[in-house]
């Protein structure tokens, strides 16, 4: 671990100052963050150097040097421009793991772009309220996916492109054109946008309890923290070969997937493919992975298929292993030790964060089930829940809160910005989430403070879920709560109460249960559907999914004071 030094010396001495003398961050004014993905890289005489290998889901192969991606978010830059399409207009990304997703990502930004990234299994109900909500302007996306814009095409005015990567013989509609990456014509000089520091530049969306998701608008100046905390806490270096499993539709696959890695000059390999033990194993042994980044959901997958699976692989080329999205617990910790002979590092942040913010720190010692310590530059306390007034008595919980101000922190909810406001609390941002700090100031997570469902890593809203089931026609009242699931650890189930002359059977909660995966997606459709009578609700009407989500946790229901009837 070359990369970092004792964690108290650098927490102590630390400045973002730092990060930005090393990356030259606004040499010659430059400040666009693609630049500093790609270009400098190659000025530094590094283009030659393997920015990423990918795989596709039949094993097929392509390699692109920094040079490469230089060169071709370029590519797409000027198209983009040539569309006639202006800095700061949203340009959404709705492509499946391919090269074209990640270069297309620097693309966007170098001509000035806000570029929004989407899950790509979404389906449209969920696609439809990101680009309602953005005034998304053009949308990149593959054959396979066409289908779901266009079904949606009509009630989006502000959509005037909707480009298809890789668009095949048949014929496109209106407004849609097809590109090839590599058939495009390449720019001799592409003249960056001259993006400020504080320009907008990643919106990524995210599920609250209440209302529709929200847009968090992040700026250029995000990479300063993107690029230490690649550099310090993944421990990546241009020697490393780094492995993300994370998809850029959601924000650990942006910042540590597209800007961290290659902010630092990293290669990284790239998997467009499902889960299977085998695979992930032999792929780490095939191209000899150093570092690699997960989420607790695989670990405890790779765990299912035990220790006899990782040893017919030589993974001995591991370093170093991070998990993020929720919570690592001991057991993967400790078995992570035996299977691959190192513990997993925790890391906790947000999309609003955008960078890592609380992390064991390598070096340091890991106490399995506590997720560390706040990272060099990040003042993190937990405070009250209802005073928010700051906890001192260690080993009591209370919310996690931020100071604000580090460089990768969302700077507003698009068109949102009561939401935004409401995050801060006595000066401090709230993250919505339980945890309380041991005397040695190592932070333990407890859970979230809201209803979100958090199901392998991914946060899925249940309003959006409610909402969208209230389409379904065999139904009256709906409510989406998480249930414990020894591997996602939460799944979504759903309680429905249904219309006169629908009949509650197997039949009908596979219809419902299609329906949500259809129209939102795999990650939100209910593992679990009960037919209720009625919901328990509020005396003003509001449904308590409180009461619901204890049952199902086996928990205290707490007050009910406020129930209709019980
Ligand atoms: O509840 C916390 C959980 O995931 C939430 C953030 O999700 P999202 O915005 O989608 O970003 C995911 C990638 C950073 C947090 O509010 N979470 C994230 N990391 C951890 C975690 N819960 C426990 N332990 C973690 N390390």
């Amino acid at each position: 671990m070359g990369n970092i030094g004792s964690y108290e010396e650098k927490y102590k001495n630390f400045n973002w100052k730092i990060s930005e003398q090393e990356l030259e961050y606004g040499k010659d004014g430059m400040y666009n963050l693609a630049y500093y993905c790609c270009d400098r890289i190659c000025e530094k005489g590094n283009g030659e150097k393997l920015a990423f290998l990918w795989e596709g889901f039949k094993g097929e192969e392509k390699k692109f040097t920094y040079q490469d991606l230089s060169v071709y978010s370029n590519v797409f830059a000027k198209y983009l421009q040539d569309l006639g399409l202006k800095p700061e207009d949203r340009i959404c990304l709705f492509m499946e793991r391919i090269p074209e997703l990640f270069i297309s990502f620097l693309g966007v930004l170098k001509m000035g772009g806000i570029v929004q990234p989407l899950f790509s299994a979404f389906g449209e109900d969920a696609l439809f309220t990101r680009l309602e909500d953005a005034g998304t302007k053009a949308i990149f996306t593959t054959r396979k996916h066409v289908r779901k814009i266009r079904r949606i095409r009509d009630k989006l005015p502000d959509l005037a492109k909707v480009i298809v990567v890789n668009a095949g013989d048949k014929p496109l509609e209106k407004d849609e054109v097809a590109f090839s990456m590599e058939d495009a014509p390449k720019p001799e000089n592409f003249e960056l946008y001259k993006a400020n520091p504080e320009a907008p530049s990643v919106l990524h969306y995210t599920s609250g309890t209440t209302g529709k998701p929200k847009g968090a608008q992040h700026v250029h100046a995000s990479i300063i923290a993107q690029y230490i905390t690649a550099k310090w806490a993944l421990d990546i270096s241009p020697d490393d070969i780094y492995w993300c499993t994370a998809d850029p539709g959601w924000v650990t696959g942006t910042s540590y997937g597209i800007i961290g890695p290659w902010s630092n000059g990293t290669t990284q390999v790239i998997l467009d493919s499902g889960f299977s033990s085998a695979k992930w194993y032999q792929f780490i042994e095939k191209h000899k992975i150093t570092v690699w980044y997960t989420a607790p959901t695989a670990i405890r997958l790779l765990m299912k298929d035990g220790t006899d699976a990782v040893k017919k692989h030589d993974l001995s080329c591991l370093r170093h292993l991070i998990s993020v999205g929720e919570p690592l617990n001991a057991e993967a910790v400790i078995w992570s030790k035996e299977a691959f002979g190192k513990p997993f590092y925790d890391s906790y942040w947000q999309t609003e964060t955008g960078a890592i913010v609380i992390t064991n720190y390598p070096g340091m010692e890991i106490k399995p089930g506590s997720m560390g310590k706040p990272f060099p530059g990040i003042k993190a306390i937990v405070v009250d829940q209802k005073t928010f007034e700051p906890i001192t008595t260690p080993g009591t919980v209370g919310l996690i809160a931020l100071q604000p101000g580090w460089p990768a922190m969302f700077r507003t909810y698009w068109n949102n910005k009561e939401m935004y406001d409401s995050k801060f609390k006595k000066g401090w941002y709230i993250c919505g989430d339980r945890s309380s700090i041991d005397d040695e100031g190592y932070f333990w997570f407890v859970g979230r403070d809201d209803d979100v469902i958090n199901t392998g890593g991914h946060l899925v809203g249940p309003f959006e879920i409610e909402s969208a089931l209230l389409e379904h026609e065999a139904i009256v009242e709906s409510a989406a709560v998480g249930k414990p699931d020894p591997v996602n650890m939460e799944v979504v189930k759903a309680f429905v109460a249904l219309k006169p002359g629908f009949k509650p059977d197997a039949d009908l909660e596979l219809s419902i249960i299609n329906f949500i995966r259809k129209k939102l997606s795999p990650l939100a459709m209910p593992q679990e559907i009960e037919f209720v009578k009625s919901l328990p609700k509020t005396r003003s009407g509001k449904i308590m999914r409180r009461l619901l989500r204890a049952k199902e946790w086996g928990e205290e229901i707490g007050d009910t004071s406020t129930l209709e009837d019980d």
